[in-house]
């Protein structure tokens, strides 16, 4: 059983219709997508899986154990947890307004530590029990034009680390970084020049994330502490 939170669209659809596809239950949690998070829930029912969609503002501590215990008392266990939810913009550093920087550390670090911190019982109760936390490129390159966001992923991809060590041997814990990822033709400026400056030549997919995402949550785990870094190589140059 796997809980993906930010699941309804974007990478995390991708993330949880891949790992449906490898057999496993899913359930993930949306805020604001209704509509995408219905479509979802019936798209892996399809699959010939269980299913639950939860709606939870995940930065609350009571949202976040409420949508792990919902998902754990429904599909009967929790094994994997896989904290995608996300926000992103960019900003001036003078411009960064204090609520921006508290809804950024909020959502990007306090959620995932708060949905950790609520799924340890039951990944320990589950046996090698796994979470997936999805850092980001900005997380190792520090963009001036985000100094917010990229704060928040170094805090995340360093709680990767260190929750690694607090969570042994029971639990692995192990994060995803995408680089550049495009959903359509249609890029910005700065998105093009990404692309452009990539190795690989091109920008990433949602699959290319979920193909990571779904090695960490079933491979042969003796692998604890480690980013995979999904960018083609941006991250290099
Ligand atoms: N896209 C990229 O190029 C890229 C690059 C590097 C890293 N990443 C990371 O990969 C992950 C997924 O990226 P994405 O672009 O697919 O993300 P996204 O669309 O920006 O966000 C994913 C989901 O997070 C949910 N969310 C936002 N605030 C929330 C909150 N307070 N409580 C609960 N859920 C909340 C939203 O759910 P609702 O829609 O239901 O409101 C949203 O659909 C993120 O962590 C992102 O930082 C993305």
């Amino acid at each position: 059983m796997v809980l993906v939170t930010g699941g309804a669209r974007r990478i995390g659809r991708a993330v949880a219709l891949d790992l449906a596809r490898r057999g496993l239950n899913v359930g993930f949690t949306y805020r604001t997508s209704d509509a995408e998070a219905l479509r979802l829930e019936q798209e892996l029912l399809a699959l010939g899986v269980r299913a639950m969609a939860i709606r939870a503002d995940l930065r609350h501590a009571s949202a976040a154990q409420a949508a792990v215990e919902a998902v754990a008392a429904t599909l009967g266990r929790l094994d994997v947890v896989v904290n995608n939810a996300g926000r992103y913009e960019t900003a001036a550093f003078e411009d960064i307004s204090d609520g921006q920087w508290d809804a950024m550390l909020a959502t990007n670090l306090t959620a995932p530590f708060l949905v950790s911190r609520a799924a340890v019982p039951h990944l320990r109760k589950a046996g090698q029990g796994r979470i997936i936390h999805i850092t980001s490129i900005g997380a190792l390159r520090a963009f001036p034009t985000h100094a917010h966001y990229c704060a928040s992923k170094a805090g995340l991809a360093h709680l990767t680390r260190a929750m690694a060590r607090a969570l042994a041997p029971e639990i692995s814990v192990n994060a995803v970084a995408p680089g550049l990822i495009a959903f359509s033709d249609d890029l910005s400026d700065w998105e093009q020049k990404m692309r452009d400056r990539t190795p690989l030549q091109r920008a990433g997919t949602a699959a290319d994330v979920a193909e990571a995402v779904g090695f960490l949550a079933t491979c042969n785990p003796f692998l604890t502490g480690q980013t995979l870094v999904v960018d083609g190589g941006l991250s290099l140059i």
